[in-house]
């Protein structure tokens, strides 16, 4: 018999899996589950693409190619305001490994970290990978789930080390104020404590400015900043994304790095060298379309009464299902089997996320129009 570790056992499934699993089975569903862009590559990507393979058989050294680090530090500069040299980078296999690897170098056992609840499901089990512990922040839908400061230093103690912030965020949408992320700054250097920003969804915005903690004053000897090509580019598959950090933790990271994955992909970081120099135009007219998808999910939510924040950033809305009585697994499941429509219930993303469920508007227009439809003939029964 195969013995698995009690800390596997203790990781929690999630409902996500099941219902896109079935969503892939059946061509009826239409599914605003999706964490991912539902474009394509961006055309001058992909004729690269196929040009690189001949020369990517290699391994790369773990901090990942110099010239990619190059690009990276040039593109912080410009974009987020982040005076990074190549030897603060770290390039990895998406930027969920950079946070897995972060946590273990930052954390010894029962250390303690703060993150946002609801948050990113892959959050809480990283951390409890490596049995450090998590201390939950509660985001507030009437607060349009931004951080709440005072929230945040209530729960620090002894064993704290390090925040963790995600802006813009999944599942909520919110986009963290610069007046917010300067008190939560006030309050790391105050205290001494590390902050960890996800910034996966940088590029996705609205009409709220995404800001970077590590370009606020003093904030870059204490901050690793998390940033991806997945959703900027839609190069989720190609895994990849990076950890801008002080030089000490950089250096920690790349070492642990060779023991977890050796380097991203030879492949994809020539092809992230290529994607940095594309002009903006690729990327804002995906924001566009999500900006589309955005203004008719907010609508229509809201006008069947599910209470919707206007989502700032990502391509989430965050919706209260609560007036009908049945948990959100129970609300994602029902409308599965009687519409087809397959959305995320709220309590994947911490027990703060019960009685939502997240709608994702990364699909084609029409098909949000359809599973809209569908969502409100349900509601209405
Ligand atoms: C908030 C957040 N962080 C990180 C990731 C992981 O991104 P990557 O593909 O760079 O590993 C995701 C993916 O959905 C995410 O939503």
């Amino acid at each position: 018999m195969v013995h698995l570790s009690q800390r596997e056992q203790q990781l929690p499934g999630s409902a996500i899996e099941s219902i896109l699993d079935a969503s892939a089975k059946d061509k009826r569903v239409i599914s605003l589950g999706p964490g991912e862009p539902h474009f394509g590559l961006p055309p001058p990507l992909l004729a690269h693409a196929r040009v690189l393979i001949a020369t990517s058989n290699h391994y790369t050294a773990p901090s990942g190619l110099l010239e990619l680090r190059e690009a990276i530090c040039k593109k912080l500069a410009r974009d987020n305001k982040i005076h990074a040299l190549p030897e603060n980078v770290v390039v990895t296999t998406g930027s969920q490994e950079a946070l897995l690897i972060a946590t273990a170098i930052s954390l010894d056992v029962s250390e303690e970290i703060l993150l946002p609840n609801p948050s990113y499901m892959a959050f809480l089990p990283t951390i409890e990978l490596f049995n450090a512990k998590p201390r939950f922040f509660a985001l507030h839908e009437e607060h349009d789930f931004e951080p709440n400061p005072d929230e945040i230093k209530k729960q620090i103690n002894q064993k704290t080390r390090v925040i963790l912030l995600n802006s813009p965020a999944n599942p909520t949408g919110n986009v963290i104020r610069r007046k917010i992320m300067e008190e939560i700054a006030d309050i790391a250097v105050e205290k001494d404590l590390a902050v960890f920003s996800d910034e996966a969804y940088e590029r996705i915005t609205y009409e709220r400015k995404h800001i970077s903690m590590a370009s606020l004053n003093g904030m870059q000897d204490r901050t690793f900043t998390f940033q991806s090509f997945s959703k900027t580019f839609a190069m989720c598959g190609f895994r990849l994304g990076y950890v801008a950090a002080p030089e000490e933790a950089a250096a920690a990271i790349r070492k642990t790095h060779l023991y977890t994955t050796i380097c991203a992909p030879t492949l994809s970081q020539k092809l992230g060298i290529k994607a940095l120099q594309l002009p903006h135009k690729y990327t804002d007219s995906m924001v566009r379309e999500y900006a589309r998808g955005r203004k008719l999910v907010h609508s229509r939510l809201n006008n069947m009464g599910l209470t919707t924040p206007l989502p700032h950033g990502a391509f989430y809305a965050f919706s209260n299902v609560k007036h009908l009585n049945k948990s959100s697994t129970q609300f994602a499941l029902d409308l599965f089997r009687k519409e087809k429509v397959a959305v995320i219930p709220g309590s994947d993303f911490g027990t703060n996320g019960e009685g939502h469920i997240r709608v994702s508007f990364a699909t084609e227009l029409s098909l949000i129009k359809e599973a809209l439809d569908r969502m409100e003939r349900f509601t209405n029964r």
